[in-house]
């Protein structure tokens, strides 16, 4: 089956995906407006526009917009009880141990979290409204908010895309920014920096107000999100270099360069507070522990908290000299390994088959598209 008649299938089977995702998850969200005058949705969805996009282009604008609403939805869970509740970000009236937990990392981290929260919202409203404004299809994820969130005094109790509450977290961002000899392009693997987050599964919020005390399983929790947010951005600033490689269209080149750059901004951030997060051992599971950083047996280059600036490393060829870059950039398969890379942190965790499927299809079309001329 050549490219084109696979994607062909993709489509029709993303919109059977989204079409039974609407029905099966979809139908208390949608109201019956939508269900009402739903033959003539559906039908309009049978002919998946790129407008006047190149095929790429939208295709890797719609994956970028559906992972910017999944990064909206984790980052307004941590808002509601850890940021600033306003009106650019309004939901939740926030937890007060939590978010004073969470201000042992810095004292700026509610208003951090309330401002990358808002940076999120408006790269999914941006996106979006881009990719309509050239007539093609926007992305809708809605009827797949049928998670339960937290239910710590504090949260808004509106359901869910994504689960905060079972994560295993990659810190292996740490060393890999902190190398000098190796780069995830060339194959290279890096250790942990918190080699317990990166197993079992780990609440990143409080899920009830039984997890505000005592107060280092809070702070536990806290530590958590503070690594989390990092994880999180440090992808977001891989993805975007890595999806710019392939795009055809000037002004969508700028759209991903811009948007991408603030991801850098967010991570670097995030990645100077995840260094606060205080030594401890979480009291409610002694498997969870957060190491000392500048102590034996770890310390040095690899682990030191203030070496937040990306080390020099090798980049293309060995044969050219080390230089400050994000890291990875690959292009190939970048929004499949995006996808495969939130799925492993347990974000999804309860999930449909549907969503799935919806977002596999959207990452595998992004990854087919190809720069004009390079075809
Ligand atoms: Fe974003
Ligand atoms: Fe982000």
């Amino acid at each position: 089956m050549n490219s084109f008649s696979r994607q062909s299938e993709n489509n029709k089977n993303r919109r059977e995906f989204l079409r039974n995702g609407m029905v099966a998850a979809g139908a208390a969200t949608l109201g019956t407006g939508l269900l009402a005058s739903g033959a003539p949705v559906l039908a309009e969805q049978e002919k998946e526009s790129s407008g006047k996009l190149s095929r790429g282009d939208a295709a890797i604008l719609r994956f970028l917009a559906a992972a910017e609403i999944l990064e909206t939805d984790l980052w307004v869970q941590y808002n509601e009880l850890g940021g600033v509740q306003d009106n650019e970000v309004p939901g939740g009236s926030g937890s007060p141990l939590y978010t004073s937990a969470l201000q042992v990392l810095d004292g700026d981290m509610n208003q951090y979290i309330h401002d990358n929260t808002e940076d999120e919202f408006t790269h999914e409203t941006f996106i979006n409204a881009y990719l309509a404004s050239k007539g093609a299809d926007t992305v809708d994820l809605e009827p797949f908010r049928t998670l339960p969130g937290s239910t710590a005094s504090g949260a808004s109790g509106k359901p869910r895309l994504t689960n905060l509450m079972k994560l295993t977290v990659d810190t292996s961002w740490w060393t890999r920014y902190r190398s000098r000899t190796q780069n995830p392009d060339f194959g290279d693997t890096f250790p942990q920096a918190v080699p317990s987050l990166a197993v079992g599964q780990h609440p990143a919020i409080p899920r009830s107000d039984a997890d505000l005390s005592p107060s280092n399983h809070l702070q536990a929790i806290a530590n958590t999100a503070g690594f989390h947010f990092a994880t999180i951005e440090q992808g977001g600033t891989s993805l975007y270099p890595s999806l710019a490689q392939r795009v055809s269209s000037s002004e969508v080149l700028q759209i991903v360069l811009s948007i991408g750059g603030t991801e850098a901004m967010h991570f670097q951030t995030w990645h100077d507070k995840a260094g606060n997060a205080p030594p401890l051992t979480d009291p409610s599971d002694s498997t969870l522990v957060f190491p000392d950083l500048n102590a034996p047996p770890f310390g040095g280059e690899d682990f030191q908290t203030n070496l937040i600036m990306p080390e020099p490393t090798i980049f293309l060829s060995k044969s050219l000299p080390r230089c400050s870059i994000i890291r990875p950039t690959n292009t190939t398969g970048a929004a499949t390994g995006a996808l495969n890379f939130l799925t492993a942190m347990g974000l999804f965790i309860g999930q449909s088959p549907a969503f799935f499927a919806f977002l596999r299809d959207l990452a595998e079309e992004a990854d087919a598209a190809r720069r004009e001329g390079e075809r």
